[in-house]
């Protein structure tokens, strides 16, 4: 059951999280409104709840072996190509987070965001997006025992 919850979690994430991303950099492309500001700034809460569920149902299913024992996919050049994806998506985000966490300080004292990062952040998010998609193929791929040797 408790795998089965896992499972189902894992890919609910990616659904909120490839959405949210790619909302976030639509909402930034071209002429920024503030109503566009709001938009990026919700999808930017929903894209940290996915990768809040996927770090965790996946940690979960990585080292209580729900699927496979933990040193499969420690040995599974896929899987770490796939983690590997992760860390990329993570360090891209630093510069995002920062913009973004100044933007939402800016709007809690009623003033305007400096807008001059919101086409870099549009880029980002859409580069995050393609590598999202990169992770689910890795990881259909490791999943079905491909990888291993
Ligand atoms: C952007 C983030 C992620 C995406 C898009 C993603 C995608 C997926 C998908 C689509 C599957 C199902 C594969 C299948 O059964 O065909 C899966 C399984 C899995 N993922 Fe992730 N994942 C992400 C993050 C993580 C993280 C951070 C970890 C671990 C730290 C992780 C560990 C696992 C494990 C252990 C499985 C089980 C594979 C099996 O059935 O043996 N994932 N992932």
């Amino acid at each position: 059951m408790t795998r089965l919850a896992l499972a189902a979690l894992h890919l609910v994430a990616l659904g909120i999280g490839l959405g949210a991303v790619w909302a976030r950099s639509r909402a930034l492309r071209g002429d920024v409104q503030p109503a566009d500001i709001r938009r990026a700034l919700t999808a930017d809460t929903w894209w940290g709840v996915a990768a809040a569920l996927w770090l965790v149902t996946g940690l979960w299913r990585l080292l209580a072996g729900t699927e496979k024992p933990t040193e499969y996919y420690l040995s599974n050049h896929v899987f770490l190509l796939k983690m590997g994806l992760f860390v990329a998506i993570l360090l891209l985000e630093i510069g995002a987070m920062k913009t973004l966490t100044a933007w939402r300080r800016h709007l809690a004292r009623g003033e305007t965001p400096p807008l001059d990062r919101a086409r870099r952040i549009s880029t980002v998010s859409a580069i995050e997006a393609a590598l999202v998609v990169a992770m689910v193929g890795a990881a259909v791929i490791m999943a079905r025992g491909l990888g291993s040797h």
